[in-house]
């Protein structure tokens, strides 16, 4: 006969696991609460649906005029393999990133320096990286331009073209609308603007409209005359803008697709946000579609409604919008820290004195302090512990082979600002999709080239979220929220 002394054994034995296994369960709890599962399909688009490049009609809700934004890969042909397009993709946000960089150094000095970077062109690079398309109205003709919050002018096309690239719409032709009237060379208006846009010579010899030229992070750039024109966002007469200062591009050259030319929503004076206060109170948002998936369109909007929260799944939660003298065009906050499927890892800016991050919508990858970015990576990869890893992919460091994978379990992705607010990053915002066949698929964050740069908050880590610019109320909010279904 057994005794009965096993059993009881066995049943201590079995409790005192049951405690261990709650008492342990807390502290694991971070890394298998916290996940994704990602079906991979998702992340690549499907072939053969390249739609057409003009987004639709403005139209409006509650106080709120919203335009239709649609990703740039739209106006350009798909010449390339899926490889070779993502490749171009983080090539050209590279240098974007670096003429940021060295913009954002220079805005802090006397200002001129800063023409002098503006002017620099990076040469050789023949890609995109302005990302986003939405339609307008200059003077009487719709045009498509592309959408930058890193700059300030906005600018078209413009008869007698000294050089213009190809473009999807008619080329602006001043002579023939009514509404315009160019600035004069030796105007007090002239001169503003040459400080603001930090050009030196706007009144060159025999010149005597008002001469302008900006550049971008790219090595695009826009040259040409200053005037006053009625801009149209939206349906009607309430939404026209008359004697709005816009650029006439007579010489433009680069990455602008086939797009007409450029909205610039930067925070100096010429900018359309500042232009535009008396009606929209200097209040933009935007809700962005995937750079990748071209079937997807997201949304750009102004006014006071676009503070508003319809159809969000949560209330905008915001934090405060960082300046720094000297500092006019671009948009600062204070991203005090990054979560990996819940674990915390602090930003630290004391030893660098920057001011803050910055938010673009321009760049594509978010950019980390290289300290920052090594701990987020070895929190991701101690997560993802078991995924086979892959080489990594330009400026991608942490990547994976999934080939065979239909779905993969990822922790969640958060970005931490001052005051509590903080991005959820949308599933579609972690990965990047490097080998069509998924044998390379990388986390979508990169390294900065040094502690002494600027993080950057990209536009792969902004989808489907409602992000708020208050340039007023100086907040910047962030809202999840499905931005294809506005
Ligand atoms: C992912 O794809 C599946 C079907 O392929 C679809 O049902 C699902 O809604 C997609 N998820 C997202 C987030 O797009
Ligand atoms: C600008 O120049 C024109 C002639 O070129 C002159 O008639 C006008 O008075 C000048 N305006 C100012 C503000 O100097
Ligand atoms: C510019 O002005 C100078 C005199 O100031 C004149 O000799 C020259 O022909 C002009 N050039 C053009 C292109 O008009
Ligand atoms: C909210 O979404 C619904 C349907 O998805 C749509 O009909 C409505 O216009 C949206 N409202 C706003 C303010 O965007
Ligand atoms: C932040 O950096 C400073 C200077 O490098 C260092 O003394 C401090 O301990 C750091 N703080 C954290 C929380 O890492
Ligand atoms: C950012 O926020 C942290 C935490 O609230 C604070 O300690 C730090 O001073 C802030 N930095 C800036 C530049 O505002
Ligand atoms: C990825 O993994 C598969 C097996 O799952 C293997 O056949 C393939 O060679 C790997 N590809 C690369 C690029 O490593």
């Amino acid at each position: 006969m057994a005794s009965p002394f096993p059993l009881h054994l066995m049943l201590i034995s079995f409790s005192l696991f049951s405690i261990f296994t709650l008492l342990i369960n807390p502290s694991i709890g971070s890394s298998l609460a916290e996940k994704h599962r990602i079906k991979l399909q998702n992340l690549s688009f499907k072939d053969g649906s390249r739609p057409i490049c003009s987004p639709q009609r403005p139209r409006k809700e509650k106080g709120e005029l919203l335009l239709e934004l649609k990703h740039h890969g739209r106006c350009s042909k798909p010449t390339l393999n899926w490889h070779e397009e993502m490749q171009k993709l983080l090539f050209s946000d590279t240098s974007r990133v670096q003429t940021l960089q060295a913009l954002v150094r220079t805005e802090t000095l006397e200002t001129g320096s800063l023409s002098e970077t503006r002017i620099t062109l990076v040469s050789g690079i023949k890609l995109n990286s302005l990302n986003y398309i939405v339609t307008i109205g200059i003077g009487n003709e719709e045009k498509v331009v592309l959408v930058d919050t890193g700059s300030d002018l906005t600018w078209v096309q413009c008869k007698p073209c000294k050089s213009c690239y190809e473009q999807q719409d008619a080329i602006f032709d001043p002579s023939l609308s009514p509404t315009y009237n160019p600035i004069s060379c030796n105007s007090s208006e002239c001169l503003d603007y040459e400080n603001t846009l930090g050009n030196f010579h706007s009144c060159p010899l025999n010149q005597t409209t008002c001469a302008y030229l900006v550049t971008y992070g790219d090595g695009s750039y826009t040259r040409g005359s200053l005037g006053h024109e009625k801009l149209s966002l939206g349906v009607d007469q309430d939404d026209w803008f008359k004697g709005f200062v816009f650029g006439c591009g007579l010489d433009n050259h680069g990455l602008f697709g086939k797009a007409s030319g450029l909205i610039g929503l930067g925070r100096s004076p010429i900018s359309l946000i500042s232009q535009t206060t008396s009606k929209f109170g200097g209040v933009f948002s935007y809700c962005l579609p995937s750079p990748i998936s071209s079937d997807s369109s997201g949304w750009l909007s102004f006014g006071q409604g676009a503070i508003g929260t319809a159809n969000s799944s949560e209330a905008t939660a915001y934090t405060s919008l960082l300046s720094k003298p000297g500092i006019s065009t671009f948009y600062f906050c204070n991203l005090t820290g990054i979560s990996i499927g819940g674990v915390l890892i602090e930003v630290n800016y004391s030893s660098n004195g920057q001011v803050g991050s910055l938010i673009d919508s321009g760049t594509v990858i978010s950019r980390l302090f290289p300290s920052v970015y090594k701990a987020v990576k070895a929190e991701f990869l101690k997560q993802t512990f078991g995924l086979p890893s892959a080489p990594k992919f330009s400026i991608l460091d942490t990547c994976f082979n999934l080939s065979g994978y239909e779905e993969v379990s990822v922790p969640t992705l958060r970005f931490h600002f001052e005051g509590g607010a903080e991005i959820n990053v949308d599933e579609s915002g972690i990965l990047y999709v490097a080998e069509r066949d998924n044998s390379q698929v990388c986390l979508a964050l990169a390294s900065l080239g040094s502690e002494e740069e600027y993080m950057i908050l990209g536009n792969f880590q902004q989808q489907n979220v409602r992000v708020v610019y208050d340039t007023k109320g100086d907040r910047l909010g962030f809202a999840s929220q499905v931005c294809s279904e506005m």
